[in-house]
């Protein structure tokens, strides 16, 4: 049940909502056709992205919560809770199974499950990405470290697999972004065209 309200829950994408609120377009064919609160920021601009950023963060947040709620003495239901609210929001049962590419809602899992793991890797990305001004660059990072951040900290079996299952769905749903990278065509943020 609460893996089902997860999955629910990361299902609801903001940024397809909030574009569809706001200009009355599908996010999903403007930008880089990402659901996601970065190609918010290119198609809409800073305070929907804003908005989009903290509600995908609060759906990964909420989904652990709920987990935890169901089932308090162990940690797998809310491990799996997190895993599937990244599953709704990459492919939303309400939106044709076309979402977003799960960092924002992971940045919420993560938070919420192994906070000082996340805390470090998110610095470490947060800082590339204002260096690089590449989101996506940071975001591959970000989950990168995460893993490892995870197995320094000596968090549960668990986390760890979450974290990996994490990774790899970040790195699958950003293979145009590293093609892009890699060509030299990924977009900055604050680029135009
Ligand atoms: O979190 C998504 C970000 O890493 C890349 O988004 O729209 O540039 O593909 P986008």
């Amino acid at each position: 049940m609460p893996i089902l309200i997860s999955y629910l829950l990361g299902s609801i994408s903001f940024s397809t909502i909030t574009a569809k609120w706001i200009k009355g377009i599908d996010i999903r064919k403007h930008g880089s056709g990402n659901a996601g609160a970065t190609n918010t920021l290119r198609v809409l601009g800073l305070w929907p992205a804003i908005g989009v950023l903290v509600l995908d963060i609060c759906k990964g947040i909420i989904a652990v919560l709920i987990g935890n709620w169901f089932e308090p003495d162990q940690i797998l239901i809310p491990t799996l809770c997190g895993l599937f609210v990244i599953v709704g929001h990459n492919w939303p049962v309400f939106f044709g199974f076309k979402g977003g590419k799960g960092i924002a809602t992971t940045i919420g899992v993560a938070i919420t499950i192994a906070p000082i793991p996340t805390i470090c890797a998110g610095l470490i990305a947060f800082l590339f990405l204002i260096f690089t001004r590449y989101v996506s660059l940071g975001s591959l990072l970000f989950t990168l470290l995460l893993p490892l951040s995870i197995f320094i900290f000596s968090e549960s079996n668990e986390v760890f697999y979450l974290s990996i299952f994490i990774w790899i769905f970040a790195w699958y749903r950003h293979r145009s972004n590293i093609i892009r990278l890699i060509q030299g065509q990924e977009q900055k943020v604050g680029q135009k065209g």
